[in-house]
């Protein structure tokens, strides 16, 4: 996603109560943040923030947080979340968006702290030295399964067939069980899919979205 700088991002950001800028600061404690114990999801790489704002303004009975390292991305996605509830008369109270890179969040979540983590058109790597960047590669699973509860769930969805293959493989690998998985999931009996932007543009060019939920064993 390429934008231009934009300066006033950082500062928007900053001002925006449900913007955390300084994560660490509440690992282990995310339930005194939302002032309740309920479910806490992840959306890693949450650009624009239409999914994150559509799932949490429909589920108050979860809290959601969604993780950006791009201030000019996730600005909009903090826009986004404000719209979304204003136009459904909610209160934000059970999100919170954080400006980071994903590979240091094992500092920001303590064990068992999480419940499902999105992972929504992440980023390919196609080039074989780079894969191990990936979202979904061994390493990042292992740091995730750090604050995982048992039997959380990882949500995967991509438009790159080599990217989904291989991850099947990490997410067996790092020991989840796939417990759905389909290859084009607008024409398939998922029902509670929410497009993401990157969705609604690819989908539009008449490419096949790929899913699968992986279960940690
Ligand atoms: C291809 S976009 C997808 C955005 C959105 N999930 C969607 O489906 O429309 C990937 C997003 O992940 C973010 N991202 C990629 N790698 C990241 C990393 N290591 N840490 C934090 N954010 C990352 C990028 O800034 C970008 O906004």
């Amino acid at each position: 996603m390429r934008l231009r700088k934009k300066p006033w991002a950082r500062p928007e950001l900053e001002a925006c109560s449900f913007v955390v800028t300084n994560p660490s600061q509440h690992k282990g404690k995310w339930k005194d943040f939302f002032n309740n114990d309920n479910d806490i999801y992840l959306e890693l790489g949450c650009g624009r923030g239409k999914f994150i704002a559509e799932n949490a303004v429909k589920n108050k009975d979860k809290n959601f947080i969604g993780i950006d390292i791009k201030d000019e991305v996730l600005v909009y996605a903090k826009r986004r979340v404000e719209e979304v509830f204003k136009e459904n008369n909610k209160e934000i109270d059970n999100v919170a968006l954080i400006p980071m890179e994903i590979a240091f969040i094992e500092n920001v979540f303590d064990k068992d702290e999480v419940s499902r983590i999105y992972l929504n058109f992440s980023t390919p790597w196609p080039k074989k030295r780079h894969n191990k960047r990936r979202l979904t590669y061994v390493t990042f699973l292992e740091r995730y399964k750090k604050f995982l509860k048992k039997e959380s769930e990882i949500w995967f969805k991509t438009d790159q067939e080599d990217f989904f293959n291989d991850s099947i493989e990490y997410f067996k690998e790092a020991g989840f069980e796939i417990k759905y998985l389909t290859y084009d999931l607008h024409s398939s009996d998922f029902k509670e899919n929410i497009m993401t932007e990157y969705e609604t543009k690819f989908s539009l060019m008449g490419m096949k979205i790929m899913f699968l939920i992986a279960k940690l064993k």
